[in-house]
């Protein structure tokens, strides 16, 4: 069985991407230092796929540990998700997203080159393209100078990837710019775990509809869109995972020297659309209202998916109210 080391394997994406790696018969090795995550989550990945998965606890920024994994384990590939990810929070603590996010590349990338592991998959994200000019968002269109040191992340490590595999022709690598990830596994045995107050819309839905949270503020009705609400293209967490499965099958198929390749459904919904189809779903009214912009937020921003139905004969199979009912099913079980 192929081994893949997947970094930050017991956060959100990570998990979820285990569970994918196991049912299409390879060996994923999890490293985690469960900042943002919990041991817990194993037990979920067990209970849907039947395996415990390796797991070493440690911090990808710490070089030594990194080499001990490696010399134990010998992955042929790395799935590289561990990172900070909240914009607002990058913006206060600009050294810390820098040193994290970019550090545990650096570590990341020199251990592979050490090692031989020639297979990389990358976390982007739909922010390096900040405001994009025409929708739906291709791959080849412009970087924009990024809104936050959290999206300014993304950009350096796309460079960072690109330009280490031009210098070293063995090693391949894909960055995935996922759109919004969304909804848990339909098992219910895993999903999102925030801390403290969810930053992200579903999370603040579901929890809103649990009655952890007295309403939810839509940020903003008067953008240039149908309803006047910000529209984003929703991506099941599921089909997100899969997505990186067919990502590694096309890096040890193809000679690939680098890519990167949107992940989204290639369809936006409005704040609103997300609330009332929540409400459908549930069976649940929504405490809601609108308040202010958020500062920094995208008008609308969804994916055009050709490239990944082409190069990775992927495409998303989950909807939206199929992803809305699962992220309320996990939240659910965890009351
Ligand atoms: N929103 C609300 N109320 C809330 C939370 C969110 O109205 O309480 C709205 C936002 O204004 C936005 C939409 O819901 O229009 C989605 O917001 P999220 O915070 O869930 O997601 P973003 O699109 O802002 O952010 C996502 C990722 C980031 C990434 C960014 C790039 O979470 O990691 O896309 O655009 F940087």
């Amino acid at each position: 069985m192929t081994k893949i080391l997947v970094t930050g394997g017991a956060g959100y994406i990570g998990s979820h991407t285990v569970v994918e790696l196991v049912n299409h018969g390879y060996e994923p090795v999890i490293v985690d230092n469960f900042s943002n995550s919990s041991p817990s989550v194993l037990d979920g990945i067990a209970k849907i796929t039947g395996k415990r998965p390796a797991i070493y606890e440690g911090d990808c920024n710490d070089a030594a540990f990194m080499a001990r994994v490696f010399a134990s384990e010998r992955p042929a590939g790395a799935i590289h998700f561990a990172a900070y990810k909240a914009v607002g929070e990058s913006v206060a603590k600009p050294l810390m997203y820098y040193e994290n996010n970019i550090g545990s590349l650096l570590v990341l990338l020199k251990t592979m080159l050490a090692f031989e592991c020639h297979l990389l998959v990358f976390s982007s994200s739909c922010t390096v393209y900040g405001t994009p000019d025409k929708l739906p968002v291709t791959e080849a269109s412009p970087m924009q100078e990024a809104e936050s040191p959290y999206g300014y992340t993304k950009q350096v490590s796309e460079r960072i990837i690109a330009d280490t595999c031009r210098a070293h022709p063995g090693l391949a690598a894909v960055a995935l710019r996922y759109f919004n990830p969304i909804g848990a596994h339909p098992s219910a045995h895993i999903g999102e775990l925030p801390l403290g107050v969810p930053n992200n819309l579903v999370p603040f839905v579901t929890q809103t509809a649990a009655g952890i949270r007295p309403e939810l503020v839509v940020f903003g009705n008067d953008y240039n869109t149908p309803d006047g609400t910000n529209i984003r293209d929703y991506i099941h967490v599921v089909d997100l995972a899969v997505a990186h499965v067919k990502t590694l099958q096309y890096l040890q198929k193809e000679d690939v020297s680098y890519d990167v390749i949107n992940v989204g459904t290639g369809r936006g919904h409005s704040v609103l659309e997300v609330v009332h189809t929540f409400e459908q779903v549930s069976g649940r009214s929504l405490p809601h209202r609108i308040g202010p912009r958020r500062p920094g937020d995208v008008e609308q921003v969804y994916a055009a998916v050709d490239k990944a139905r082409t190069t990775l004969g992927w495409q998303a199979r989950y909807s939206l109210e199929d992803a809305l009912r699962d992220a309320w099913r996990w939240q659910q079980s965890l009351e």
